[in-house]
């Protein structure tokens, strides 16, 4: 039984004492869950979110794409039944509905009583990704003009001092751990300076975000603490900026918010929020991706050598779809039944969108388990679609696009210094996201 398995049953036998048997099912692939109703005839020949589906989750992905499209499954924390979707088209339908909404309180009852809402009772949940319009229009609208290519493009300058300066005392034939001295560093130093944090506090609350978004039950514990230091921080912010503005994302956001003079004190903050939790660690993981997907692929390593252009013009978009760190996306909850090929979604049903899974559809992109830096062609959804697209996409590419040409335009030579079979995933459901990846400079 999987790790996440396990530790969800821990988790309900401390709560109301489930029988093991009941999940023993879930083994066997025989998906009828705990009450003992028959769920689904599809049977799985694998555990999904178990240390083997970690193991290779795109051989699982490609079955469920094929066998079981719009897939039901019973959440093991909470015993929440729910949808896996792994279809590009359904993946599309889905993100572009407006009768699916992304407000947690929207979830069914069984999810609102599994603990797995993070933002339930907090001001969390007036973050834009779990706003439906208008409101979410409303609030968008007064960060949109800090994130178009033309105003990221003024982030360059600091971009580059903070990737010289991360790597100022590397050689070549050094070893380091990409994650924590690299990729974790970068994308938390270029947020945080481009909302105005003071240095001290970025680093701390980096550490936080990793926790927040974690799906891993063993991280559950230690969530809220960070919830309430991220939450205290971003608040603490914008009475700064009030006082003191300055040429910085937050000043803008505030300028935006008091001319436009329609969003709420809770809302201006839950904006600043959500820029700390969604730009930092999402860029982190996909900077180490992007990394590992190029060892994965020398003859793509070597062409960015060569040319650490190629980045900017489709190298970023197809290094985003081969492995976005955006596995899922958020849940979506629809507001009525609706029904996806052949299977009915019950309003308030969660369901995982698997841009994972989506991403590599042959239907869409021709080998899609190939990198190919040169590709064209379909849109990938690593970072999103429909309304809450990446509000952040020109600066994630960006900051990708910069940092990874001068990693590898400085050292040409970079390798993995462990067998690749020792480079593990973070077992969390909704991320591509991987612990350590030591490297040879
Ligand atoms: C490579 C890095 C990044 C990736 C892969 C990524 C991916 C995504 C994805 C897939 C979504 C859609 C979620 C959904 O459908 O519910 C999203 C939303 C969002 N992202 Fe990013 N993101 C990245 C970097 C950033 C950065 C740097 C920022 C800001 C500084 C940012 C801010 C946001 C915000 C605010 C939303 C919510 C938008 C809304 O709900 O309207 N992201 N991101």
């Amino acid at each position: 039984m999987g790790r996440d398995l396990r530790q969800g049953l821990r988790q309900r036998r401390a709560v109301g004492g489930v029988l093991a048997a009941n999940f023993e099912m879930y083994d066997a692939g025989d998906l009828i869950n705990v009450k003992g109703n028959r769920m689904s005839n599809t049977v799985v020949p694998f555990e999904l979110f178990s240390p083997d589906y970690f193991r290779d989750p795109y051989s699982a992905l490609d079955w469920l794409r094929e066998n079981s499209p719009v897939h039901r499954y019973v959440f093991p924390v909470g015993n929440v039944p729910m949808w896996v979707v792994t279809r590009y088209d359904d993946a599309v339908t889905i993100l572009g509905d407006p009768r699916f909404s992304t407000a947690e309180w929207r979830g069914s009852p069984e999810f609102q009583a599994s603990g797995l809402s993070v933002s339930a009772g907090t001001v969390l949940s007036q973050t834009i990704p779990g706003l439906d319009p208008p409101q979410h229009t409303k609030v968008r609208r007064c960060a949109m003009s800090a994130f178009t290519p033309r105003s990221v493009d003024r982030w360059r300058e600091d971009i580059r001092t903070i990737v010289d300066d991360t790597i100022k005392d590397w050689a070549p034939g050094q070893e380091r751990e990409l994650v924590a001295e690299f990729a974790a560093l970068i994308p938390s130093r270029v947020v945080s300076t481009r909302l105005g944090f003071t240095l001290e506090r970025r680093e701390q609350l980096a550490g936080d975000v990793d926790l927040l978004i974690s799906t891993d039950p063993a991280d559950f514990p230690r969530i809220p603490g960070a919830r309430e230091r991220i939450i205290a921080y971003g608040r603490e912010l914008v009475a700064l900026k009030r006082a003191e503005p300055g040429d910085d994302l937050t000043s803008a956001f505030i300028r935006a918010a008091d001319e436009e003079g329609r969003i709420t004190q809770d809302e201006l903050d839950a904006l600043v929020i959500i820029m700390i939790i969604a730009g930092v660690g999402t860029t982190k993981m996909f900077l180490t991706n992007a990394v590992l997907a190029l060892f994965d692929h020398p003859g793509q390593l070597k062409l960015v050598a060569d040319d650490p252009g190629i980045l900017a013009g489709t190298g970023v978009e197809e290094l985003l779809r081969y492995e976005s760190p955006v596995a899922s996306t958020p849940w979506r909850f629809p507001t009525e039944d609706i029904r996806i090929r052949d299977q009915v979604i019950a309003a308030g049903e969660p369901v995982m969108v698997m841009v994972a899974a989506a991403n590599r559809d042959p239907a869409v992109f021709d080998d899609p388990h190939r990198l190919d830096l040169t590709r064209t062609g379909a849109r990938h959804l690593g970072l999103g679609h429909g309304i809450h697209n990446c509000l952040g996409a020109a600066a994630a590419r960006l900051i990708s696009e910069m940092t990874l040409a001068t990693l590898v335009g400085r050292f040409p030579g970079l390798r993995l210094a462990i067998p690749r079979e020792e480079v593990r995933r973070h077992e969390v459901w909704a991320l591509n996201d991987y612990r350590a990846l030591p490297v040879i400079l």
